[in-house]
């Protein structure tokens, strides 16, 4: 559960400060959408967005100096933005659940004797029923050593010298490794542990249609990988969990893929799960090995979107790759209503295609430039003249973005 009403990413690639939705003392900007999508032309930052929030993941799994490689990032000098004076940092404005506080984490990684490490991490919260009041920090640790608050409530009011519930002193072994990874295991720190467990939760999507096609070895498994290639898997722990809702997804594709009349799952004899896709025209199956890329690409989409248990937060880059551009509109709606009214489910989409574009609203896109610095900014397509009212007036989103109004 829970999502993210803001972020803050400072000295992380082109993102030397940027600000999406509403942090801790931003009185008047709007939250985050539970949609959230990202466009800009090539080389204002997409990519080092989604990177940055995979990098945050892999910080939480791995520790910040592996997480500095991993993924082509090429180590700690090559990811800080360039001259950048200040350590990266990140700032996270959450919320569990619609009638509990927000909370504020905070995270900088900067180096010492040559190997990246976390100088600062932080958790606070305001007390209950103050929206505008001095937060309470309930974890603060620089370079791992600090102190932690436990209980549902309580921490240290720096504005007012103040501490409310119980607090413990902090020492981490590795202070490459991030004090909410430790502390999220101990039952006393319930809002360490949902927060932890919610960042563990995000799936960040580097779909490859070629992984997916390979046969899984393996039974059931409930998430997919962010290669996608347990795409069977998943869909077999669906089926077994599920399986009206999994018949009803299936259903869903079929009418949206040109000449597939039913896509059923099939046990082989091994125990082993694959997906028949039977298609106008022949009388045999075709299985999902022998499938189109934008076939696996759709169905992983919609097992994602559609699981009973699905991620919090899911970050896809141009999901248009692959796809029939007719679909994409149609896409970009079924994200937006499995995701409605929600907190436990938020989108972050990178995208190029207008007609994904359409489906959105202007609160929903976020347009990345380059200013005259050489570094991203980032605002709403509704911050910029005339599109908010164009919009209202029923002209597309992604018509005005064809058309030069933004981005
Ligand atoms: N350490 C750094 N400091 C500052 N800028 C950097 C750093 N590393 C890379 N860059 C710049 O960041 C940009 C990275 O662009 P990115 O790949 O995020 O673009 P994109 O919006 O995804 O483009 P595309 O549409 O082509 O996929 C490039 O312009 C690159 O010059
Ligand atoms: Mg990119």
């Amino acid at each position: 559960m829970g999502k993210i009403l803001g972020i803050q990413i400072k000295n992380y690639g082109s993102l030397k400060d940027v600000k999406m939705g509403k942090l801790l003392f931003d009185k008047r900007e709007k939250e985050l959408s539970n949609m959230n999508a990202v466009i800009g032309q090539s080389g204002t930052g997409k990519s080092t967005l989604a990177d940055a929030f995979g990098f945050l993941a892999d910080c939480l799994d791995k520790g910040v100096e592996v997480a500095c490689d991993l993924n082509g990032r090429g180590g700690f000098e090559k990811i800080i933005s360039q001259n950048a004076e200040d350590p990266i940092y990140f700032e996270i404005y959450y919320r569990e659940t619609s009638n509990e506080s927000p909370i504020t984490y905070e995270l900088s990684i900067g180096m010492k004797e040559g190997r990246p490490i976390v100088e600062k991490e932080r958790l606070r919260q305001r007390r209950k029923g103050q929206p505008y009041g001095g937060p309470m920090s309930f974890l603060y640790l620089e370079y791992g050593k600090g102190f932690a608050f436990k209980g549902v409530s309580g921490g240290y009011d720096e504005e007012n010298n103040e501490e409310v519930g119980e607090k413990i002193e902090v020492q981490l072994v590795d202070a490459r490794q991030l004090g909410i990874v430790t502390l999220g295991e101990l039952r006393e720190h319930p809002r360490i542990v949902k927060f932890k467990n919610f960042l563990k939760n995000w799936y960040l999507c580097y779909f490859s249609p070629s992984a997916a096609r390979e046969i899984p070895n393996a039974g059931p498994q409930k998430y997919l990988n962010r290669l996608g290639n347990n795409v069977n898997n998943v869909a077999q722990y669906f089926y077994r969990e599920d399986p009206k809702t999994f018949l009803k997804v299936l259903q869903s594709i079929q009418t949206k893929l040109p000449g597939i009349e039913e896509i059923k799952p099939v046990k082989l004899v091994n125990g082993q799960l694959v997906l028949e896709f039977l298609e106008k025209g022949f009388k045999e199956p075709f299985y999902s090995q022998k499938m189109s890329d934008g076939t696996l690409k759709l169905f992983a989409y919609y097992l994602l979107l559609h699981a009973r248990d699905a991620r919090p937060l899911i970050f896809i880059e141009e999901p248009e790759n692959g796809l029939y551009h007719k679909y994409l509109a149609d896409l970009a709606v079924q994200m937006k209503e499995s995701i409605k009214g929600t907190y436990s489910k938020q989108l972050f989409i990178t995208t190029h295609s207008p007609f994904f574009v359409n489906a959105l609203s202007p609160d929903e896109v976020w347009v990345l430039e380059k200013d005259e610095t050489g570094f991203s900014s980032l605002k709403r397509a509704s911050e910029y003249d005339f599109v908010q009212d164009l919009c209202e007036s029923e002209i597309g989103l992604g018509d005005l973005w064809y058309s030069d109004y933004f981005g």
